[in-house]
Order: structure tokens, then C-alpha cells, then sequence
């Protein structure tokens, strides 16, 4: 709901439990009163503004009023050059070579329905819901902004964009233009973000902020694994559970910056949107440039509740319609099982496997086209390899004989040296002509800011799926940007070349995304290298890392869940011992873990031995009786990996009358505790039976292959208040009908069921 005092210029945008409160100056400037708890909407708010009225030393007043300073406002588009000495949303050169913009408040609007980003993805709107555009304007330079805000009310999101446009008759060049600031009014905060690196994503870092800045960016073309465009501010005393805090997640695939100030008067400053390093967009006279969307969420319960928000918004509003709520298909992907080596019968052998234990899609990963048999040839070479007689069209006909969905690997934004395509077109690769390019897997980036080479893919991977019947396209993009320089442009729009890339991109996406409406897309980037709202909003999952050890994925699922729902994650069981670290850890774990996610097979199920491939079965079907669950329900991270031994996640139904409890354990402790964990968000006055899913045992050498089950027997406020009193673990002395040996590298799943349902 938004609400508007016209006398006082408030506005008031109230979603199920948080308010945003901003208002228009006596100078004209628009200023953030609140953001937080749900206020009750007033006639006036003026006793919230809160300014210096008396002048301070060594400052600067705002034009020639005495006592204002634009460095103490709380500025909704701070922008450089006014007294504000912040870092500003908005840097903006004129032709005559100032820098200055200061930005007055015009009119506003309440649209009915919310506006499209040109060029860009965004969220789709609740029903029955306003959208609030501001327009501020620059007197003297006739620069225009729309800020525009648009309600989610019942995943408590509220979603920021700009738009720029020069009402001048020279044109203007854009040196920043972010795409939210909120100025929080005090410094007692922590700054959480997700940090990583190949095969180690998703990190969480938590950090004190101080005051001075602190930003997070990626510089690498893409949004990276380095720092992921999401954000979160948390008061000292928040933990999962408890206690305030906002999360920023930015809809947006290339270089991104946020950045968190604390000025000298305690104000905390929080803005994202795309990097201004080695950005410049000139606007023409009459052009705009519209900022990506971004969605903001307050928690006053704690950062379950703040994911929780986030993971719905994403499935209800980022996900595109034809997917949402929609299960996805459990998958057999051939990377880890064969690398490059395979051909016609390696691939149907796995195939004949996958049907026969419940696998519903076959993925054909990369190395099917060109002359690629490894990672040095071939990117942009669509057309069939040799080694697989028949081709992609033959594969796929024997995979959906067999009743399977057919998906295949593609990497269009790339060329390899080694290429026809790249014999043809030198120009279409990023090089610099003088300059021997750096490689990347051996591979060049290419040109996505040239329309030709977009429809020069829009044609070809047009072709591979139609000529295969594809079902689901895994989209991967392995190397980041160097050597910037797109033959496409000329020498002053090369500094816009990383956001005109991303244009690029997403009008690709758009256009494939309208002509294979049934095409389920999995984006990967060496696995989480670009999990953003972006490319979301075109493929509503992501290939959440390379690393598919068990143990690791702890950690980087249980970072990723910060922003973005187990829907989102792709998670595979692979291979013993793991390939990225080497850790042999029992399939059952293997298991555990890529259950709370998007999930699949990555190892050579055809190697199986009888009582694994019994074991996989059972996993298959205890997936898709609980798929729902797995991948839509409400999830709480319990007890984290980042901080001990045993890992809990939770995942609990809308009614509260069922849930699935994970439970992880690094390694084996001598002596152990007895351990209790409270199960919030069940139906307190209902009944429910714990059990344990059945699992084969290879920890230990005895003749019974299963593991003890357990069986518990509490309530729902006794679950939630005392928790749920797990049976000891081996004591060192003996293993009875009783024992929970858990072991190294151990788990269970908990099937939590209220009774009578
Ligand atoms: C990337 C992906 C992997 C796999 C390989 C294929 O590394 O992240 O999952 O598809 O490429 O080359």
C-alpha cells in the first residue's frame, strides 16, 4: 500500500510488516525518514524529520541557507557537488565540464500498473498494486530523475530503480547512476555479504562496520563469486532468529558496487546498483538510462525471516510465470560421470540407468559439438561432434524413448581461438587489436554489445533446440572479462561496453526465453559465478557450484539461502571420493545434502554397485514424494556450518503440519553430547511423529546394511520450545537398537509429520 500526505510531500509505502517513509524537504530535496517496523499511516510524519538546525563548524550550507547542510540529509538520490561529501547514487559530467547536480523535487505520480525496465529484467508486480514514480529535476542542468518504488506487500519487499534523462540540448555523460540509497539514521551496524571463489562460493562474511566505507564489487564482467550482488545490514545482536535487518539484492548480471558509509555524524549510507568503475554512458540529448531494479527487505525477526522474504519474492515475482511453483525435474548430468569422453553408447548406457532407477531428465553436458574433446576448441561451433555418430538429434530421441526429458550444455557468449566461428569473425571476440589477448579456459569473451552477434546465436542455439527437442538448457559462461575492447564500438562508447553487454545478454535471453516458452534454463558460470536476481528472472535456476563434495556444499548452500530459495540451487550427488577435494563422504550424505535444493545425479550411476543403485532408488523417491517441500517450502537455517560441527536446516510447509529436518555432521566426536534442536514454525497445538529417513549404512563394517531408525513422539510447542531430544550418538563402548551413529562426514533427514495428516 502506498499512502501520500500531499500537504507535507510524505510518502508512505507500507507492505505487510515494514514501513519506507520519505519525504520532500522545505529545500526541495527528497529525504528518508524511516525504513523499518510497520507504522501506522498519520496525517503528517513531520515530527520524523529529523535535521541539524544549528551551524556547525567547518561545514557547508546548502545554497544560502544557514544551518542546512546536504552532508546531515538522509537523501533518497544523493548526488555530488551540493555539500554532501557522501559517496552519491548519482555522478553526472556536463559538457561544459561541472560535475555538480543537485536534484529538487518536480511532482509525483501513483501508477496502477508497474512500468517494464527497458532493456532490463524486473520484478512482476502483486495484483491490486501502486507503484510511486517521484521525478526530481537538476534546475540549472535539466537533468531528470524518476525515482521509481513499487510495493510488495506480502513478501515485505519494496523494489528501487531510477531513470535518467537529459532534458538538455548537449548531451551529459553518466559517471555513476546506482540504483538505491537508504541513509540509515545511526552506525551500529553489521555489513553480511556473500564472498567466494571458484568451487568456494557463496561464503558468508560478516563484518563491523566503522566509520569510512566499505564496498563490494566485481569488476569481472560478470556478478561474480568473488562478492555476490546481494547485501545485508544487521544490528550486532541479530542472528538467525532474532533481531533486526534489511537484505539488498540487486536484479542485475554484470558489474556490480554496493557500498556502506558511516559518516562523521553516524548516518550509515547504503547504496547498489551496476559499478561506476570503467563505466561512463554518454546520454544524448532526449535519451534516458534506466538503472536495474533492486529489492529491499526489512526483518525484525532475524535473518531467517529476511531470506524468507527474499525467497519468496524470488519465486513469486523474479521467477518467470510459465515456472513458478512448479517442480522441477530430477536430473542425471554426464560432466562428472564422463568429462569429454563419451560417446553414442556411454550416453545411453547412462540413460537406460537413469530411467530405470526414477531420474526424469538426462543432461548432455558439454563436448557434443565442434571438434571438442577438451576445453581448448570448438566454443561457438554448435553443430554435431563426430564422436557422437548420430549426433545430438539421435541422443535425444533415444533419451526421450526411454520416457527422460532431454537437456544439453551450451556456452554462447564465448569462442575459442580454435574455432570456425572465430576464423570467420575475428571482430566478434573482445580482443584489443594491438594487444595479445589474456585467455580464459582458452577461450575469448564475445562481443554481446554487437547486435549481429546476438542474432547470430538467437539463429544457431534456435537450431540446437530445435533439432534436439530440447527440454532444459544448461547456460554456462566460464571465464571473466579482460582485454575490454568491442570492435562494435567506437572509441567513447567503449567505457560502456560492460553494461551494454549485459544489455546484450538479456535481450538474447528475452528472445530465446518467447520462442521456447516450455524450456526449463539452468545458468551456470563455473558454477555460482552468476547467481543473481538477473539471471533469474530468464532461468529460474543456477548451477550453485563446481564443487559437488557434500560436505563443502554445506557452506555454500547454506551462504547461498541467505538470498535466494532452495528452488534456485541446483545440487547434485556425484561421485566418491569428491573431485574437487577428494573427501570420501557416504551417499547417503551425498544425498542429504543435495535434497535441500534443485536436485540430481553428476556421477556414473552406470558404476553402481546393487546395493547403491537400491539406495539411489529409494533417494528418488523420497525426493519426489517431498519435492514440494524441498524446493518450495519455508526454509530456516538452524545451526550453521560456518560455525560448527552439526549443520541443521529446515524446510516446513505453509500449514505447519510438515516439515523435513536436515541434520549434518563434519566429523565424529568422542563422548558427544546429548543434543536437542528446536523446530520453530509448526502448528504448536498439533501432534507429530519424527521419523527417520531410512538409509543404508557404509560407515561402519557390519552385516545389517540399514541404519538404526528413530522414531520421536512431541508436539508442536514442545518441538518448537524444548525441541526434539535426539538419541545419543555411539558412546565409544557399544552400538544398540538405540544408537544414532552418525560417524564422519554423517547425516540424517528428519520427516516431521503432524499425526492424522
Ligand atoms: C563449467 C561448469 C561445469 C561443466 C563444465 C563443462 O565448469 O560449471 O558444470 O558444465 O563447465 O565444461
Amino acid at each position: 500500500m502506498i499512502s501520500i500526505n500531499d500537504q507535507g510531500l510524505e510518502f508512505h509505502l507500507q507492505t505487510k510488516r515494514s514501513s519506507y517513509l520519505i519525504k520532500v524537504t522545505s529545500t526541495g530535496h527528497l529525504v528518508h525518514l524511516h525504513y523499518g517496523d510497520r507504522l501506522t499511516h498519520r496525517p503528517q510524519f513531520n515530527a520524523l524529520e529529523h535535521l541539524y538546525h544549528d551551524k556547525m563548524g567547518s561545514s557547508t550550507d546548502y545554497a544560502d541557507i544557514p544551518g542546512q547542510t546536504l552532508n546531515t540529509f538522509r537523501l533518497e538520490v544523493p548526488t555530488f557537488g551540493k555539500g554532501d561529501y557522501r559517496s552519491p547514487l548519482l555522478h553526472v559530467e556536463y559538457t561544459d565540464g561541472s560535475r555538480v547536480t543537485d536534484l529538487l523535487y518536480q511532482s509525483h505520480q501513483l501508477l496502477d500498473s508497474k512500468p517494464s525496465l527497458e532493456g532490463l529484467p524486473s520484478a512482476s508486480a502483486e495484483r491490486d498494486s501502486h507503484h510511486l514514480v517521484i521525478t526530481l529535476a537538476d534546475p540549472v542542468t535539466k537533468l531528470e530523475v524518476d525515482v521509481h518504488y513499487s510495493v510488495f506487500s506480502q513478501s515485505d519487499v519494496i523494489t528501487r530503480h531510477l531513470v535518467v534523462r537529459n532534458h538538455a540540448s548537449r548531451p551529459v555523460q553518466l559517471l555513476r547512476a546506482l540504483s538505491s540509497c537508504v541513509d540509515f539514521a545511526d552506525e551500529s551496524w553489521d555489513l553480511i555479504h556473500l564472498q567466494g571463489k571458484w568451487i568456494k562460493e557463496a561464503q558468508i562474511a560478516r563484518q563491523s562496520l566503522e566509520k569510512g566505507t566499505v564496498q563490494i564489487d566485481s569488476k569481472k564482467g560478470v556478478s561474480s563469486a568473488n562478492h555476490n550482488p546481494f547485501i545485508a545490514l544487521a544490528r550486532k545482536e541479530t542472528n538467525e532468529h532474532l533481531g533486526a535487518c534489511y537484505g539488498f539484492g540487486l536484479m542485475y548480471s554484470g558489474n556490480h558496487l554496493s557500498v556502506a558509509e558511516v559518516s562523521p555524524y553516524n548516518q550509515t549510507r547504503v547504496m547498489t546498483g551496476i559499478n561506476d568503475f570503467d563505466f561512463r554512458w554518454e546520454l544524448e540529448s532526449g535519451e534516458r538510462f534506466t538503472t536495474p531494479e533492486i529489492a529491499l527487505t526489512y526483518s525484525a525477526s532475524g535473518l531467517n525471516r529476511m531470506s524468507q522474504q527474499l525467497h519468496q519474492f524470488i519465486n513469486q515475482h523474479v521467477i518467470s510465470e510459465q515456472w513458478r511453483n512448479v517442480e522441477r525435474p530430477i536430473q542425471v548430468n554426464n560432466w562428472e560421470a564422463t568429462y569429454f569422453d563419451f560417446d553414442y553408447d556411454k550416453l545411453d548406457a547412462i540413460a537406460q540407468k537413469a530411467k530405470s532407477i526414477g531420474v526424469e531428465l538426462f543432461v548432455l553436458d558439454d563436448g557434443w559439438f565442434g571438434k571438442r574433446n577438451d576445453d581448448t576448441t570448438s566454443l561457438g561451433d554448435y553443430f554435431d561432434n563426430p564422436k557422437l555418430v548420430g549426433g545430438i538429434a539421435r541422443i535425444s530421441e533415444t533419451v526421450k524413448d526411454y520416457g527422460l526429458k532431454f537437456g544439453i550444455w551450451v556456452e554462447p557468449e564465448m569462442v575459442s581461438p580454435d574455432s570456425e566461428l572465430f576464423r570467420a569473425h575475428p571482430e566478434w571476440a573482445i580482443t584489443h587489436p594491438e594487444r595479445t589477448p589474456s585467455l580464459g579456459r582458452n577461450q575469448l569473451v564475445l562481443d554481446m554489445a554487437n547486435p549481429e552477434v546476438i542474432d547470430y546465436l538467437f539463429e544457431k542455439l534456435s537450431d540446437v533446440f530445435s533439432r534436439a527437442r530440447v527440454d532444459y538448457v544448461k547456460w554456462d559462461h566460464n571465464r571473466n572479462f579482460s582485454d575490454s575492447y568491442a570492435h562494435s564500438l567506437s572509441a567513447k562508447e567503449q567505457a560502456s561496453f560492460n553494461h551494454r553487454y549485459v544489455l546484450g545478454l538479456y535481450d538474447l535471453l528475452t528472445r530465446l526465453t518467447k520462442t521456447f516458452p516450455n524450456i526449463l534454463f539452468e545458468s551456470c558460470s563455473s558454477g555460482g559465478n552468476r547467481f543473481d536476481l538477473g539471471m533469474l528472472s530468464y532461468m529460474p535456476q543456477t548451477w550453485t557450484s563446481d564443487n559437488t563434495d557434500a560436505i563443502e556444499r554445506l557452506n555454500i548452500q547454506h551462504g547461498t539461502s541467505l538470498c535466494y530459495p532452495l528452488s534456485a540451487m541446483s545440487a547434485h550427488v556425484a561421485a566418491k571420493p569428491s573431485h574437487q577435494v577428494l573427501r570420501r563422504t557416504p551417499l547417503e550424505t551425498r544425498f542429504n545434502v543435495a535434497a535441500f535444493g534443485n536436485f540430481g545425479y553428476q556421477l556414473d550411476i552406470t558404476q553402481l554397485t546393487e546395493q547403491e543403485t537400491q539406495a539411489v532408488v529409494e533417494q528418488i523417491a523420497f525426493y519426489k514424494q517431498h519435492r514440494q517441500l524441498l524446493q518450495f517450502g519455508r526454509f530456516y537455517r538452524l545451526s550453521s556450518p560456518f560455525e560448527g560441527n552439526i549443520t541443521t536446516w529446515l524446510v516446513v510447509n505453509d500449514d505447519g503440519n510438515e516439515a523435513l529436518l536436515g541434520y549434518y555432521q563434519k566429523l565424529q566426536q568422542s563422548s558427544g553430547e546429548l543434543e536437542t534442536i528446536k523446530l520453530p514454525a509448526l502448528n504448536p497445538e498439533l501432534a507429530f511423529i519424527v521419523r527417520s529417513r531410512a538409509q543404508y549404512r557404509e560407515e561402519i563394517e557390519t552385516t545389517d546394511t540399514r541404519v538404526n531408525s528413530e522414531l520421536y513422539q512431541l508436539y508442536g510447542d514442545q518441538l518448537a520450545s524444548v525441541g526434539l531430544p535426539l538419541n545419543n550418538q555411539f558412546m565409544g563402548v557399544e552400538i544398540t537398537e538405540h544408537t544414532r551413529y552418525i560417524g564422519d562426514f554423517g547425516s540424517r533427514i528428519y520427516h516431521i509429520m503432524a499425526e492424522g495428516y
